[in-house]
């Protein structure tokens, strides 16, 4: 039996024959292909503007910087995260302000974020772990009522939705990424939904070394921007995977409800949500007696790739010098301690789901 690893991109004939056609059509870097990305995106946000980048993690320091954060400021979010939610934070020189997550959902917990608001506090950042959305209408309620910007990481929840809306279409500065392992990959790249058209000049600017062009052999620069453009070699990926955005969402939710029918070796499961989810993955959290590196070691004997996502970051080192430490967030500890990244992907079918379940009982007892 071949080896089911946790994830795996889903790219069809038409996009690499795509690719090939981009390679050999001597404009390789950002172009057409990137206009043509950003608008599609752009439609399926409502028609608000899009901005693509290399990768998401840019997408989210540039949704700081045009959200005016900086030294001195303080952004409150999850501990439970991949890492960059808090690195871009401090690399606009501001201070990460975790809380502590909702054990049920796994996403930041919205009742105990107004009583770490202080007069530094800019800006909330909510992750939608796993594809989950933070809910927006308690989100929205508090930013607005506390007077802060909002930098949604909708890193993983790419073709979420909120109560019918999809993710991007409304709110504040919204971030996606396009990593391999997400639903909709351009193998490396990301993108920014503004809010508004008054930010695009700045977006623009900051994603490639300030640059502002005029005219024919105009140029200026008087912001520091960074070098984050996404190549149209990437964009024609990203092109040819947006069509199947519905139907991979589909897939990922019937093999999520696999996993819900079939799933009897212990442990917490996901919230079973049905409407809003992507399903970017299927994570357990495995039972306190459960030995997690054992338990990814005998899947991996059984065929079956398990990933991790995510330890607590304020655990790390580089977050513990800055004061965080161990026992402040006790339900982000315990799940980043033993939560796992069961296999999820839209190629999969529902017999690897029950080969899954089956070995992960064996294994578990
Ligand atoms: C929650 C979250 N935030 C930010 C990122 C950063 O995205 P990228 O890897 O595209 O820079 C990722 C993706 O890896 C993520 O999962």
């Amino acid at each position: 039996m071949s080896f089911l690893p946790f994830t795996r991109p889903q790219l069809d004939e038409a996009t690499i024959a795509g690719v090939a056609e981009v390679l050999r059509s001597g404009w390789i870097t950002s172009g057409p292909q990137v206009k043509a990305f950003e608008a599609a995106l752009s439609r399926l946000c409502g028609g608000r503007p899009v901005r693509s980048f290399s990768s998401g993690t840019a997408a989210l320091e540039v949704a700081l910087r045009l959200a005016g954060i900086g030294e001195g400021d303080e952004v409150i979010t999850t501990p439970l995260s991949w890492v960059a939610t808090a690195n871009v934070v401090l690399e606009v020189g501001a201070r990460p302000v975790f809380v502590d997550i909702d054990p049920n959902t796994r996403n930041i917990d919205l009742n105990s974020i107004e009583a770490v608001v202080t007069p530094r506090t800019r800006a909330l950042l909510p992750v939608d772990l796993a594809g989950l959305p933070v809910d927006r209408d308690r989100l929205y309620a508090i930013s607005k009522n506390r007077h802060l910007r909002v930098s949604e990481d909708a890193a993983q929840s790419f073709g979420a939705s909120w109560r019918g809306r999809i993710l991007g279409s409304f709110g504040d500065l919204v971030a996606f990424s396009f990593h391999a392992n997400k639903n909709i990959t351009t193998a490396e790249g990301g993108a920014l939904v503004l809010p508004d058209s008054k930010y695009i000049s700045l977006c623009e600017r900051l994603r490639l070394q300030g640059v502002e062009r005029s005219g024919e052999d105009g140029m200026e620069v008087d912001v520091l921007g960074g070098k984050w453009n996404l190549t149209d070699i990437a964009a024609r990926i990203g092109l040819g995977q947006l069509p199947h955005l519905k139907a991979f969402t589909e897939k990922r939710r019937s093999l999520a409800k696999k996993y819900f029918e079939l799933w009897k070796a212990g442990g917490d499961l996901p919230p079973a949500d049905f409407e809003n989810s992507n399903w970017h993955m299927f994570q357990v959290v495995l039972p306190e007696s459960a030995d997690r590196s054992r338990f990814i070691a005998a899947m991996r004997e059984s065929g079956i790739g398990v990933g991790v996502h995510y330890p607590a970051m304020h655990l790390f080192a580089l977050y513990r010098r800055l004061g965080w430490h161990a026992g402040q967030f006790p339900h982000a500890e315990r799940v980043g301690r033993a939560i796992v990244t069961l296999p999820l992907f839209p190629a999969m079918e529902d017999a690897d789901v029950e080969r899954v379940c089956k070995a992960a009982k064996k294994v578990l007892g």
